[in-house]
């Protein structure tokens, strides 16, 4: 085979990442890709056309990055030669794949998790190690120093995705004394969560920490997200590993804007906290759905029936959910974004007559 063909056959092997859905017609409650609904549409609009209004689109986004960096460092304790600012978290992903990845090396994943970190590890060339969950949702510590051997980068997200749960601190404070390569901490929803390791970099080399506006900050449609990482190697990474402009103007200068109003994002994720305690409530009160107690704006639940015929019948009622099939010991998994109430409300008749049936 020549070097085209079988670059084109590595292509066709290659996964891509599922969305959720394959048309979001007559979707009134899109719960799939845990989205923050909380905050209100009209507030958020005027802070987008706020932020927009000073910038000259002919012009590319000279200080965005730095700018972001030094707000985001002033909010969340750490020299802003730290911050690393991405389009979104899934960049942040790829990037760490492409820098430190390579034929050869092990990604070890903590799983079931986000596809990212597989997909983006077997493009930069990696064999990937999936290191489940020990049955009562823990880290496996062990088992994730056991797969890493000399090196290798260990994803690890907390709360995770689509299970809901933070992992102990002390355990990934372990995994971090003694993973001889780079972990890569996602805290994606840490905002909804008990606790944040973002400042930890301070100390380790071996920490990444993944960051994103997307969800708590409701800017999921800017696209921005970041890494923090120690102070000696992130500014290479920086000016050698992103683009140059890596950023939009417009959402960092919103990012901006939403860090310094700190107490309205602290109100808005108080709601979705609030909402999420009575959304669980409820949906434990329906015969036999199970649901793990989350720390992200999102919820795992197990169904008495199967979950592609729920996930089918949800979206035909105008309700989009992540279809996840089984999960470990929990079979025919739904992922549910925390909605409004409105959205709940909706979901919850929906799920009643598909299990009463
Ligand atoms: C765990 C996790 N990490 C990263 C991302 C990607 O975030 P972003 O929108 O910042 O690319 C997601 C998105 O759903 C996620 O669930």
């Amino acid at each position: 085979m020549n070097w085209m063909e079988e670059r084109l056959s590595r292509l066709q092997r290659w996964e891509g990442y599922q969305h959720s859905v394959e048309s979001r017609e007559g979707v009134q409650s899109k719960l799939d890709a845990n989205e923050n609904w909380h905050l209100p549409r009209a507030e958020i609009r005027e802070a987008l056309s706020t932020s927009a209004e000073h910038l000259d689109p002919r012009s590319y986004p000279d200080l965005a990055d730095t700018n972001l960096a030094k707000e985001v460092s002033a909010q969340i304790g750490v020299p802003s030669d730290s911050v690393i600012p991405c389009a979104g978290a899934d960049q942040a992903i790829d990037l760490i794949c492409q820098a430190f990845l390579g034929p050869g090396d092990n990604a070890v994943i903590v799983s079931p998790t986000f596809s990212m970190y597989r997909l983006r590890a077997i493009i930069a060339g990696a064999e990937c190690a999936c290191v489940q969950m020990l049955p009562d949702l823990g880290l496996p510590v062990a088992e994730i120093l056991r797969r890493g051997g000399p090196g290798g980068v260990a994803f690890i997200c907390s709360p995770n995705n689509p299970t809901g749960n933070q992992f102990n601190r002390a355990d990934v404070e372990q995994v971090l004394d003694s993973f001889q390569g780079l972990v890569v901490l996602d805290e994606a929803y840490v905002e909804f969560a008990s606790y944040s390791l973002s400042r930890r970099v301070r100390q380790r080399r071996n920490l990444a920490v993944l960051r994103t506006f997307s969800k708590a900050y409701g800017m999921a449609g800017l696209r921005l997200g970041y890494i923090v990482a120690n102070e000696e190697w992130a500014p290479e990474f920086l000016a050698k590993v992103q683009y140059p402009f890596p950023v939009s103007g417009v959402a960092a200068a919103m990012a901006i804007a939403m860090l310094k109003d700190r107490s309205r994002i602290e109100q808005w994720v108080g709601k979705v906290r609030n909402e999420r305690v009575w959304l669980t409530r409820r949906l434990r009160a329906i015969p036999g759905i199970v649901v793990v107690d989350s720390e992200a704006n999102f919820l795992m639940a197990s169904l008495p029936v199967d979950s592609g015929e729920a996930h089918k019948r949800l979206l035909a009622a105008g309700v989009s959910t992540r279809k996840l099939g089984d999960v470990l010991d929990f079979p025919n998994c739904l992922r549910i974004t925390v909605g409004t109430r409105r959205m709940n409300k909706q979901l919850l008749e929906g799920l009643r007559g598909i299990v009463a049936k």
